[in-house]
């Protein structure tokens, strides 16, 4: 053990770390940070496009006006008789029967903010009929009332005018987002309203420009792509609903909105353009997803005539971003406000086509690399999925995993041991599940990658896993050029978002960075531009004792409606854990998200959405449970869990998964979900009572259907514990800077040895930065800074030190190294 004599920790090491400093190795590649955006969770919608208005264009719902409410005594209704334009066939007509007064009130996206000493700019198409003919006031209103800001129109007459008005908040005004938009107007008749606009300061000020708090949050990340414009969000569920950037592009109140994959109708406002300005301010380069003829739910496109519109769509989109002002392309650019061409490199073929059963992908590849190659010979091209046809420049690989997942799978791009001759040297492409000979395979793209665990938005340990890693795929950095985490952006409103774990949340009035943030703002901004060999030497974690699995039964729906009855548990000896009466008694059953009705001896979900409860007792080991379950409606199937512990653990069948394209077993362990065993072809049809068994037998469950085995499997070994440190370093030429980056995975403090090769000296004056807290910690709206990183200068640097890591922490420490390394 060495004891250092400039040490920040007294203690006997228990953990030595050797960094070699004369040997810089591979080259951080300058675009390796990046972001990915998409809608989903409200990213764009209520996110980072700041309209303040929901359902402008009153087409969110098809019958209703929803998000509006009447004013007064009058009525609203939605009326399709006189449209504004093609694009909006739907307006709000204010009936102002009763006493003459009244109006609309609009509650935003899940409330207005109001600010002090703001300007909003409030647009809207308004036209009177029936004898209207007054003026029509715009207030912000709190919900008890109070008047925060206030203007009134010239008189309206009977042809459809846009109206613009500036509502000002008082310097004394207490923040809120307890607070509607409204419309009102006295008088006879009725006045129709349509793309009611609410618009506050935008990001550096730009005209239609982006949501500041969150623009600045993602300035904070120094981004150098933005993977636009998706993920599941480019593929749609069907061709009509895909991302149609034609449709995403020119005036926003020209554009039609439509549903998006993430089961939200959105105004397509931050259309391409938008997400271009997005770039532009970041100083970012897209990096440009083009579809590629896989929708989610349709299955792929044919190659040939077929996919030629797509692929002529690719070309000409490149050219909208890239184009000068007098091809045709790059002129509607330069008309949506976007003078400059972008610079463009890489170019992706679709969105985790390894998803597509009919496995059309390489035909589809080879179709739009040749065309795209053809006119762009210096873009880089990133393939989705494994191809053989053509050679693509980058993989894009996704991984969203647990916790203890992310940091066991954290060398997955490592190469084997050199005594490891005789092994191929390769990897495997993550979810694609392609292997490769390293050194003769194109790089890598890290598309999407997540540390599963705190829902909306990660924990503490979470965050540890994820600082794992990326200093994982750093040290492979000769391999996996870029990466980007997934999602990004989540309002945090219950009804808003989708996806589990998400980067950054916000509601209508602040954001706030997830831990994950912060780590990820700690090594953006500490960018080394060369990996330096690094040996770390640490304790194990303390392996828990293996425990056969036990746990409640449970069902679920996901957007789909089902409907479940006769739900029995027997035990292995004959006996009934659970009868189907009492299996009725939702007393009985626990429910996260969404609530459940029990009606006639049907159980099911009061509503469509995704939600699962669960039943019994934690101690259930081996047991068989029966049930009958039909499908009513809706794209997917059934959810039927066993061993559910808690919310993060628990097995289940999904079936009818992934728009109900087969059945497979699924175990979620702190937060991590993935499939496992052999999935099945099974997909239940709409309308049919099956008869489902399930037989669970110490690891082992299997699954009937109307007495036929339909799926048999065994769940996973958990993965290994690991390693309490894992520590990453690198250098910064340009101010010969050492940085190194350690992160304690464990609940212990450690003492570590910190020894710098080959340096002459390192100055004693070092920052330090340190993220820490209980693993299980977040932070909130309420809360937005619980863990964030605390700076201090050491002054007791030195090539050979000693210090303490503190539980669950990731530290940034970065050394001056002086002349003659
Ligand atoms: O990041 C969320 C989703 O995960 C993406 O849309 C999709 O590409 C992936 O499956």
């Amino acid at each position: 053990m060495t004891r250092s004599p400039t040490s920040g920790s007294s203690r006997e090491a228990t953990a030595r770390i050797t960094i070699d400093v004369n040997r810089p190795g591979i080259e951080l590649p300058p675009k390796f940070y990046g972001l990915m955006i998409e809608e989903i969770n409200h990213s764009f919608d209520g996110g980072l496009y700041p309209e303040l208005i929901q359902n402008r264009t009153f087409q969110d719902d098809g019958s209703n006006p929803i998000h509006w409410s009447p004013l007064g005594s009058a009525k609203i209704v939605l009326d399709r008789s006189e449209p504004v334009n093609a694009a909006n066939p739907v307006c709000l007509r204010v009936d102002l029967s009763g006493d003459g007064t009244g109006g609309a009130a609009n509650d935003g996206y899940w409330g207005i903010p109001v600010k002090p000493a703001t300007n909003y700019v409030v647009s809207f198409y308004a036209r009177g009929a029936g004898g209207f003919a007054g003026p029509v006031t715009a207030v912000l209103i709190g919900d008890d009332g109070t008047e925060f800001a206030k203007a009134t129109t010239r008189d309206v007459d009977g042809t459809w005018t846009k109206y613009s008005l500036t509502l000002r908040t008082t310097a004394d005004v207490t923040p809120t987002s307890h607070a509607r938009f409204a419309l009102s107007a006295t008088g006879t008749g009725s006045v129709s309203f349509n793309l009611v606009s609410l618009m506050p300061p935008t990001y550096l000020d730009a005209p239609g420009g982006l949501r500041p708090d969150l623009m600045k949050m993602l300035a904070e990340l120094r981004p150098a792509f933005v993977r636009l414009p998706g993920g599941n969000y480019l593929e749609g569920n069907t061709l009509d609903t895909r991302f149609d950037w034609k449709k995403q592009i020119g005036p926003v109140e020209l554009r039609l909105g439509h549903t998006g994959c993430w089961g939200y109708r959105g105004s397509d406002a931050m259309g391409l353009p938008q997400m271009l300005l997005m770039c532009r301010q970041l100083n970012a380069e897209p990096l440009l997803a083009v579809f590629a003829g896989l929708t989610l739910r349709q299955g792929a496109v044919k190659t040939g005539p077929a996919l030629q519109p797509f692929v002529d769509e690719a070309l000409e989109e490149i050219e909208y971003l890239t184009g000068g002002p007098s091809t045709p392309w790059g002129s509607k650019r330069v008309a949506d406000g976007l003078a400059e061409p972008f610079k463009l490199t890489y170019v992706e073929i679709g969105n985790e086509d390894w998803t597509d059963g009919e496995a059309s992908y390489d035909a589809r590849f080879t179709q739009m690399y040749d065309a795209i190659r053809a006119k762009y010979p210096h873009l880089k091209i990133i393939a989705t999925a494994q191809v053989k046809s053509r050679t693509p420049d980058l993989y894009d690989d996704h991984f969203y995993q647990s916790p203890a997942a992310t940091v066991t799978d954290a060398g997955h791009y490592d190469a084997p041991e050199k005594s490891d001759a005789a092994a191929n040297v390769s990897y495997s492409g993550g979810h694609f599940r392609g292997t490769f000979t390293r050194g003769q395979v194109p790089e890598v793209l890290c598309g999407e990658w997540a540390t599963q665990n705190g829902q909306p938005t990660p924990t503490l340990r979470a965050t540890l896993a994820d600082a794992v890693w990326l200093m994982g795929i750093e040290r492979n950095a000769d391999l996996v050029r870029m990466e980007c985490y997934a999602p990004l952006l989540a309002n945090v409103n219950p009804k808003a978002w989708q996806w589990p774990t998400n980067l950054i949340g916000y509601n209508a009035m602040s954001a706030f960075g997830s831990p994950s943030y912060y780590a990820q703002v700690m090594f953006a901004q500490n960018k080394v531009d060369r990996l330096l060999p690094i040996a770390v030497e640490a304790p194990e974690l303390p392996v828990a004792p293996a425990q056969a699995p036990r746990g409640a039964v449970g069902l679920g729906a996901w957007r789909t409606d089902v409907e479940y009855k006769d739900l029995s548990v027997t035990a292995t000896d004959g006996s009934v854990l659970l009868s189907s009466r009492e299996a009725e008694d939702l007393r009985r059953w626990t429910f996260g998200d969404g609530q459940w009705v029990s009606h006639d001896g049907i159980l099911k979900p009061a509503e469509r959405g995704v939600s699962w409860g669960t039943v019994g007792d934690a101690d259930w080991q081996d047991y068989t449970v029966h049930l009958k379950a039909r499908k009513t409606a809706g794209e997917e199937g059934f959810l039927l869990l066993w061993h559910a512990a808690d919310v993060d653990t628990y097995n289940w069948l999904n079936v009818g998964a992934w728009g109900n394209s087969g059945t497979a077993a699924q175990i979620a362990r702190e937060g991590g979900r993935v499939v496992y065993g052999k999935p099945s072809t099974f997909r239940p049809q709409t309308g049919i009572w099956y008869d489902f068994r399930i037989e669970v037998s110490g690891h082992t469950v299997r699954f009937y259907v109307d007495d036929k085995l339909i799926v048999e499997a065994a769940d996973p070994a958990p993965p290994p514990r690991g390693k309490t440190l894992y520590a990453g370093a690198g250098y910064l030429t340009a101010s010969d800077e050492v940085i190194i980056k350690v992160v304690n995975f464990g609940d212990k403090p450690i003492d570590a040895t910190l020894n710098l090769c080959g340096v002459w000296s390192v100055r004693p004056e070092a920052k330090l930065t340190v993220l820490r807290g209980e693993p299980g910690d977040t932070n909130s709206i309420d809360a937005p800074t619980k863990v964030a990183p605390t700076q201090e200068t050491i002054s007791d640097a030195s090539a050979a030190m000693q210090r303490t890591f503190p539980p669950n922490s990731l530290t940034l420490l970065r050394l001056q190294v002086g002349p003659g390394r």
